[in-house]
Parts: structure tokens; sequence; C-alpha cells
């Protein structure tokens, strides 16, 4: 009872009392406005959080714009700070679509959207929603890796948490001073291996930033309950140590004993700051910390990696979907990997999983698997030996570093690139490919777009247009004696945010590889007959947030049997129980309505209708 007296007194003090007075004198004429009236009061008193004014324009979460109704304006004080129009929230989405289309530059469109978030949140996913698939290259790759790499301009505002080496120690006290109490997903980068640019530091906080508005963007999840986070354990690159503009601590990068005594300081704060079914995602970090990494928490945390097991994920969904074309199942492959990093050994090793529920047993599973690196085919007998992480992919063979030569002794019916060699798959191994089986799997999976393995027109016109082609970067339909593909992207946003959201939903304690077999049959299962028979392996990336929501409810399900989830009683109606996690898009309405402006007699053109003069004359 005090607090609530404590709270109507700050409100009494506020500059809106008389305003609120003069309602309360309106609303007497009559019993429904004495009604909506009284709702607004009891807002006004208990409201939590007591923003007033001008809070409301300042504060992402809450800003409406010009759609502040003319109550809200006058309750919250805010007449006289925005201008007398009112608009909708469609009005304005609208309005966006045509600043954002006025810019020619994606780093300029990546800017335009970076400070419509800031400004207001609503806004900002509403306008996403319109159109996921124009907007993920701005929010996500390949722009986001220019912003990352200019982050010391783009920087203005604290959207997430930088915990350095030097905080060591005292990484609870630093994890305190993020103001949400409410998270329940952190996006993790220590910057070396940002995309495909090497060692950006702190610069790439770009990156759980990006990673995380896709967590809203394509799932749902509210944005309120992510945390981006850079480990700032200093830099190698040169560069960026004595660049003006470096936003991070000027040291070289941190190794070894000291750099994972202060990541398992930072697991053990994201548990004790926020709970053990806290997700932690990491990303970016480079081999050998990566795998390592994942090995130390998997079974502790609720954790994973996207670089390896989100990519496993997605990839074994388009071989799934492939699956599905060439109408045989998995362990009726025989794949050959060029790339054993992160990715490649990571998506052979969920397709041993993925083969394992087929029936074959594990060692017959990772037989069919052959990986080629920078020293040639993974051997025994090779003199520079195995790398550490995918020594159980080590064949007993003669070594070699000719990969055509592989293709041919090997007869592989899949080919999965992850090597960053543009052109590797040349025209004589897809020929070759044609030549082994009767419809060739062939992944091109290296990023950006120049570095994949071949172009999608180059696998259908080697293999007279028999392939089923996927590629990492995404490429224009594929035309073939007078029909049109369109090749699949295997976009690891088909899987990590609807895994996600179904991992944040259960309260999972921790994120078996299992979950992102699931995920990746929910993926598969979601292509129609008519994305199979145009070559899709992948459902349209359009449909991402049906698809997120169909993975987050399959990944419940297992979750309960695995015994992972944490909230009880076990969920009945599925849909409810994520629904309830959607962040919604919709404003908020802070006031009920008393009386609104008298309509105008001016009808205005809609946006698209903006005469070219007009565009002309706004387009410096
Ligand atoms: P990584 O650096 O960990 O591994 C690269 C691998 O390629 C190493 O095994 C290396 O020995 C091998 N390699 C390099 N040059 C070679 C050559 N000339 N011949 C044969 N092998 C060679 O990199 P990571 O993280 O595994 O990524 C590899 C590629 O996969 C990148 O281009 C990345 O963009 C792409 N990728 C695509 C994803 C997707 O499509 N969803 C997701 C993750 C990665």
């Amino acid at each position: 009872m005090l607090s609530i007296i404590h709270k109507f007194v700050i409100c009494c003090r506020c500059t809106n009392t008389l305003a609120f007075i003069r309602l309360a004198l309106q609303s007497r004429q009559n019993k429904e406005q004495r009604a909506q009236f009284s709702a607004s009061a009891v807002y006004w008193v208990l409201c939590p959080n007591l923003e007033r004014g001008i809070d409301y324009l300042r504060d992402a979460h809450l800003h409406k714009g010009l759609a502040f109704t003319l109550q809200e304006r006058q309750v919250l004080g805010l007449q006289g700070l925005l201008s007398g129009g009112v608009k909708t929230q469609e009005e304005q989405v609208a309005i966006c679509k045509y600043s954002f289309d006025r810019f020619d530059s994606p780093l300029n469109k990546y800017l335009y959207l970076s400070e419509l978030l800031e400004m207001n949140e609503r806004l900002f996913f509403s306008l996403v929603a319109t159109d996921v698939e124009k907007f993920l290259p701005i929010l996500y790759t390949p722009t986001v890796g220019l912003a990352c790499q200019r982050f010391g301009l783009v920087y203005r505002k604290p959207r997430g948490l930088f915990v350095n080496i030097f905080d060591k120690g005292h990484v609870y006290a630093v994890m305190k001073n993020w103001p949400i109490h409410d998270v329940r997903a952190i996006c993790v980068t220590d910057g070396e291996r940002i995309l495909g640019l090497g060692d950006l530091g702190a610069y790439g906080m770009g990156i759980p930033i990006g990673k995380l508005s896709l967590y809203t963007a394509l799932a749902g999840i509210k944005p309120h309950q992510c945390l981006p986070i850079v480990l700032d354990v200093g830099t190698d690159n040169e560069e960026l140590l004595v660049d003006p503009l470096y936003i991070g601590i000027r040291h070289k990068r941190v190794r070894g004993e000291e750099y994972h005594e202060f990541v398992e300081e930072f697991m053990q704060a994201c548990v004790k700051r926020y709970g053990r079914t806290t997700l932690i995602q990491f990303e970016d970090f480079a081999l050998p910390n990566a795998g390592t990494l994942l090995n130390r928490y998997r079974e502790r945390f609720c954790t994973f990696n996207d670089d390896i097991q989100g990519t496993a994920g997605v990839v074994v969904a388009g071989v799934f979907g492939a699956a599905r074309i060439t109408k045989k199942k998995v362990s009726e492959n025989k794949f050959l990997f060029l790339g054993a990093g992160s990715a490649g050994v990571g998506i052979a090793d969920l397709l041993v999983d993925a083969m394992v529920e087929e029936g074959l047993d594990k060692k017959a599973a990772q037989d069919k698997i052959y990986l080629f690196d920078i020293d040639g085919l993974l051997t025994s007998k090779r003199q520079s030996g195995l790398p550490a992480h995918a020594k159980h992919f080590g064949k007993d063979l003669e070594p070699t570093k000719d990969f055509a030569k592989a293709v041919e002794t090997l007869k592989p019916t899949c080919l999965i690139g992850a090597s960053t060699q543009g052109g590797a798959f040349t025209p004589a191994i897809l020929k070759q490919m044609a030549k082994n089986t009767e419809r060739p799997i062939i992944f091109a999976l290296s990023n950006p777009t120049d570095k994949a393995e071949c172009t999608a027109q180059a696998a259908y016109d080697n293999t007279e247009g028999r392939c089923v082609y996927s590629s990492g970067s995404p490429f224009p339909p594929v035309k073939y004696n007078n029909k049109t593909y369109y090749t699949g992207q295997g976009n690891n946003s088909y899987v990590f945010p609807g895994i996600a959201l179904g991992v944040i939903a259960a309260e999972v304690t921790k994120i078996p590889d299992s979950l992102f077999l699931t995920a990746a049959r929910s993926v598969a299962d979601m292509c129609t007959a008519e994305d199979i028979d145009v070559g899709r392996v992948y459902p349209p990336l359009s449909n991402i947030r049906k698809i997120s929501f169909e993975i987050a409810k399959k990944i419940v399900e297992r979750a309960y049997k695995l015994n992972i989830a944490s909230v009880y009683p076990t969920p009945t109606d599925l849909d409810a129980f994520i629904q309830h996690h959607i962040y919604k898009t919709k404003y908020l309405q802070y006031v009920p309505e008393l009386y609104t402006y008298p309509p105008s007699e001016y009808k205005t053109k809609s946006i698209e209708q903006i005469s070219e003069e007009h565009k002309k004359k706004f387009s410096q």
C-alpha cells in the first residue's frame, strides 16, 4: 500500500498532473468515459516504471513516434513534443520502407535500420517482418561484415556488453551493469574469426547484435530477453591495434590458460546472473577455441556454437531435402567434403548422427564420409597427420592431394564444399559427379559468393541438369533446358532462431546435437512438392517465421522426451505454449482513448503514389 501511495505522490508531482485532472473532469460526462478514465488512472498510478513524457520518446521499447494518440500525448506529457499529425503504425512502416529504399549503399541501409532499432523497436521489427528476405542481407551477412569492419564509425550507443580481459575476477559485477533482469539468450563472440574477415577484436560486436536481431525478426523472441556480448581479450590484428577508431582494448590477444579461465568465469557469471537455462550462443570464435569451448561446455550449460552446430543443422536439412528429390536415404550416399574446418567437420558429425538414426552403426556411418583439407585426403598415412577435431574421419587409404582424382576413385554421390576455395569444383569434377550417380548432390557452401566452390549454373551445366545444388550464398535462378530451377541457400537462419525459441520456451538445460537433427528434419519437411519440383532443398526463406515456429514446437517436444526441459507441467497445447513467448510488434496502447481529433477532410496519397518529382527532391 505504502509503495502505491509513494508512486501516486511521484505521479502527482509530475508535469502531467493538470492534463490528467482535466481529463478526469471531462470524463465525468458519461459512464463509458468514466470507466475508461478509471482504467488509465489505475495504469498511471500503478505503472511500474514511471516513465513520463520525454522518456516515452527516448526509450525504444516504448516509442511509437506519431502513433501516440491524443490521449496518450496528454496523459503522458507528450503534447507539443510531437508534431500534431497522428499516424498509424502501418503508415509509419510504409514511410520507413520508402526511406530505406532511398539509400543505395548497403552500409547506409544498415545504418538506417540500426538507428530505427535504437529509436523505435516495434516499428523496426514491423518493418523487417514485411519482407524478411529483403532485410536479411542488410541485417546480417554480407552487410554486417562491412559494419563490423567499420564498427568504430558505426558504434554510437551501447547495444550490448563489452567484457574485457582486464575485468577478469569481476565479470559478474560487469554483467550486473546490464540493466535488464529477464535475459533469456546471450550471443557471445571473442571476435577472432568474424565471418570470413578474420580477427576484428571488439569490432566483432556487430555479429551478436545482428544475430540477436534475427532471433526476434525470424523467430519472434522478445528483444529485451536478448543480450549481445563481446569478450574482448585483445586482437592480433595489427591494423586495428594502431587504428585511432578502434574501440577495443589495445592489447595482443590473450590465449592459453588465462583465456580459458576468463571464459569459464564468464559462463559462471551468466548462470549466476540469469539462471542455468540461459541460452548462450557462441559465434565466430576461431578454431580450435570454438571446438574446445563447445566440448567443454555442452554438457554443463545451455549452449551451442552456431558456426559448428547451426551450420551442420542447416546443411543436413539440405541433405534431407535433397533426399526427397533423389529418393535415396541419407545413408545410401557416399560423401566427400572439400574442407575439414569447423563447418565441414560439424556437418560430417551430424550426418553420422542422421545415418545412425536411419539404422547404421556409428562406424559404418563414419566410413561413408571422406574429408579432404589443404593437406589432402584425411588418411592415417599422410605425413601432416590428422587434425584433432577430425581424427575419427581418417581413413586407412594412401594419401593424395589430387581432389579430382579422389572424386574419380572414391565415387562420392554427394560433394560438400566448405573450403573457402572459389571454383574448386571444376567442370571436370562436376562431370565426374554426373558419372558417379544419377542425381549428384552438390553443395558449394563457402561464402561469400566468389568463394563458392562452383556456381549454381556451372553445377547444372556440367551435370546435364541432373544435380541437386545448394550454396552458402544466394545464387540467381538457373535456366537449364528451358526450365528454371531455384537452388537452395544453406542459410543458418533457417535453423538457429527456431531452435533458440524452443530452447527458451521449454527452459532447456543443455542442447544435444539431436536437437539440430530435429530442426533439420522439420525444415526439410516444410519443403512443398512445388519446391522439390524446381530443385529447392529448402522452403522459401519468406516463410521463415512459420518455419521457426514449427522448429520450436518440435524442439520443445523433443526436449521433454530427452528430459532436458525444465518447465512443468509438460505443455499440452504446444501452439499456445510457444505463442506465449512471441514478441508482439503491434504498438501498445498506454492510455485508453476518450476522444480523437476530428477527421480531416484531406485524403493523403499512398506512399507508393509519391511522384517522381517528390522522390527526386528528397534524393540528396
Ligand atoms: P575453416 O577455416 O575452419 O576451414 C576451412 C577448411 O578448408 C580447412 O579444413 C582447410 O584446410 C580447408 N582448405 C583451405 N584451403 C583448401 C584447399 N585449397 N584445398 C582443400 N581444402 C582447403 O572455415 P569454416 O568455418 O569451416 O568455413 C569454411 C567455409 O564454409 C567458409 O567459406 C564459410 O563461409 C562457409 N560456411 C558456410 C555456411 C553455410 O553455408 N551456412 C556456414 C558456415 C561456414
